[in-house]
């Protein structure tokens, strides 16, 4: 009796005591996780006690860009500090003069974080992406020699983007147009932009606009990146692919996909470094990095040169994907810019023009509008919406801000792209004019107020290809073809390392000539 009576005091004094602690540690953390220390200088995105911003970060995880750019929008600063439960702290910025410290001024303070770049590994292997020091510098400098103007003009341009927009057009939208079907545009343009970097990559043509089935190298591909990042967001995706083969018994495991395309790979490596001995030339990027030497100064491995070719192939083709179907919706959206663009493509683009590439490179080069269009869907519609780097050492920020070795300093192009602090109030309108100088230029603002394409030693490698081919399609297309949204079809990105187009883009396709 008195043995229980002594329990149930304890019990009762243990709760006591547990609620008072827990109300004490609420009342210190009461707008941010338990155990998160407050920056002294950095204002706290406010979030709920002990828990910081775990529940808005679940409740509003289909909407996160909008989500921390309503946030932005609300504080009267341009850096913060963020605290989730269970994630480390983090300072978050939309400040063009931090951006500009991170990636350019103190370049070699911040790295790449070693989580996104242990969670991808499979795929994208030791290639440019995911490299620091010295391996990501020489392969930096060996691929900067395929991103020349002559390669562009005379190979990229006429041999590979026209000549598959052909492919599209005979295949695909010709077809469509005569049965008044739809077609999902950026399931259309994501085969057009795997086919152009695969060739540009590997020197050889899949056929992936030729077939309506997917080539077995495109399934994998697709399929590695999904994997990727859902073992990135969520723990519940290794559980899913440990589940697989009573689930979903005809698909492919992860490890089948990475040998389809190990051997895509290995077998073209081998067979261009016998045509490479038989004394044939090419211009692809895989040719240039078997000339090229390593720091140790010796010839690349076969498991480098793959890694450093699919590492192209992945920063090139959803990128450039999804900013062409972002762009055909804004335009839909947008019937005067649209018509405005015409005109400039009518003016500038003569139909023998598209069989002449050198004459077609310099004139797309000169279109000003052409482009405003182009960077604006990409201050909008980021396709690389946010991005973060470590801290090496203890750093101050221009603004004053004080960055604690291991912080990781995270920056969201997406929220700077339509925050009203950088570009003013009409921030949310579509409004490829304010790229456009008094008279007449173009006027690119700089990298680090506009970091869609990254910004200082590691800015985007593909910028001038991907404004290239992309500029050759839109054009190409908007001359051939009317697109007209399928109503009823609700447009929205998902959350990705990248930005699709979460339901695709289903457009009629009608010829103008
Ligand atoms: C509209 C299309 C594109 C956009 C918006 C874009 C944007 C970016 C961004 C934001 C980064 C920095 C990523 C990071 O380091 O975390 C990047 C890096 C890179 N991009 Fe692009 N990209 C595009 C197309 C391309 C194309 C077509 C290629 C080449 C085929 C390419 C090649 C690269 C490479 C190699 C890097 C790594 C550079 C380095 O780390 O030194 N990109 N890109
Ligand atoms: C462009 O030219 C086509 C015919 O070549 C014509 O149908 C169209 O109206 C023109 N568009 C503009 C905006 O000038
Ligand atoms: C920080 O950056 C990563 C992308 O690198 C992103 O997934 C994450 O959501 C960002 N954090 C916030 C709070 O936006
Ligand atoms: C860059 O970071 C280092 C720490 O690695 C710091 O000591 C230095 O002052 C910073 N340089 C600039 C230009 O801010």
């Amino acid at each position: 009796m008195a043995q229980t009576l002594s329990n149930n005091n304890f019990a009762g004094f243990a709760t006591l005591t547990g609620a008072a602690l827990l109300g004490l540690l609420a009342l210190k953390y009461n707008d941010r996780a338990v155990f998160t220390e407050r920056r002294e200088g950095i204002p706290n995105v406010p979030g709920m006690p002990l828990f910081g911003l775990m529940f808005e970060q679940i409740a509003k995880k289909d909407r996160f860009l909008d989500f921390f750019l309503e946030k932005v929008e609300h504080m009267d600063v341009m850096t913060m500090y963020v605290s989730v439960l269970g994630l480390p702290p983090r300072i978050m910025t939309i400040d063009p003069a931090a951006v500009e410290h991170v990636l350019k001024d103190n370049f070699s303070n911040y790295v790449k974080g070693k989580r996104s770049v242990e969670m991808t590994n499979d795929l994208f292997g030791h290639g440019i992406f995911a490299a620091n020091g010295e391996q990501w510098r020489y392969q930096r400098k060996a691929a900067s020699l395929i991103f020349n103007v002559v390669n562009f003009r005379d190979f990229f341009t006429g041999k590979v983007f026209v000549k598959e927009l052909n492919v599209m057009s005979d295949r695909i939208l010709n077809k469509k147009a005569e049965q008044g079907e739809f077609i999902d545009f950026q399931d259309v343009i994501y085969k057009f932009t795997l086919e152009t970097f695969v060739y540009l990559g590997f020197g050889k043509q899949l056929g992936a606009l030729y077939n309506n089935e997917k080539v077995p190298f495109a399934t994998s591909f697709d399929a590695c990146q999904h994997n990727c990042f859902q073992r990135i967001i969520s723990p519940l995706g290794s559980l899913r692919e440990a589940l697989r083969p009573i689930l979903r018994p005809s698909e492919l495991s992860a490890t089948a996909h990475i040998k389809v395309i190990d051997e895509f790979a290995y077998g073209l490596i081998a067979e261009r470094k016998e045509q490479l001995a038989q004394g044939h030339k090419y211009k692809d990027l895989l040719s240039r990095f078997m000339s090229a030497r390593n720091p140790e100064g010796q010839e690349l491995s076969d498991k480098e040169l793959r890694d450093t070719v699919l590492n192209f192939i992945i920063a090139g083709r959803d990128t450039t994907a999804q900013t062409l179907s972002w762009t055909i919706y804004y335009l839909l959206l947008h019937p005067r810019v649209e018509d405005k663009l015409l005109a400039e493509v009518n003016e500038s683009i003569p139909d023998e023009i598209e069989k002449d590439a050198p004459a077609l490179y310099e004139t797309i080069k000169k279109m000003a509008y052409a482009h405003a269009v182009f960077y604006e869907v990409l201050r909008l519609e980021p396709v690389v919406p946010s991005n973060n780097k470590i801290a090496l050492e203890d750093d101050i920020l221009p603004d004053g801000t004080h960055v604690h070795k291991g912080d990781q300093v995270n920056w969201s192009a997406y929220a700077m792209g339509r925050s009203k602090k950088l570009w003013g109030p009409d921030a949310d309108m579509f409004k490829p004019e304010r790229w456009i100088s008094p008279d007449g230029e173009l006027h690119r603002e700089s990298a680090a107020k506009w970091p869609a394409f990254h910004a200082g030693p590691r800015v985007c490698l593909g910028q001038a290809l991907a404004t290239l081919e992309g500029l050759v399609a839109l054009t190409i297309l908007l001359k051939r073809y009317k697109f007209a949204l399928v109503p009823g079809q609700e447009i929205v990105y998902s959350m990705s390392l990248t930005h699709p187009l979460k339901n695709g883009l289903k457009v009629f396709v009608e010829k103008r000539q």
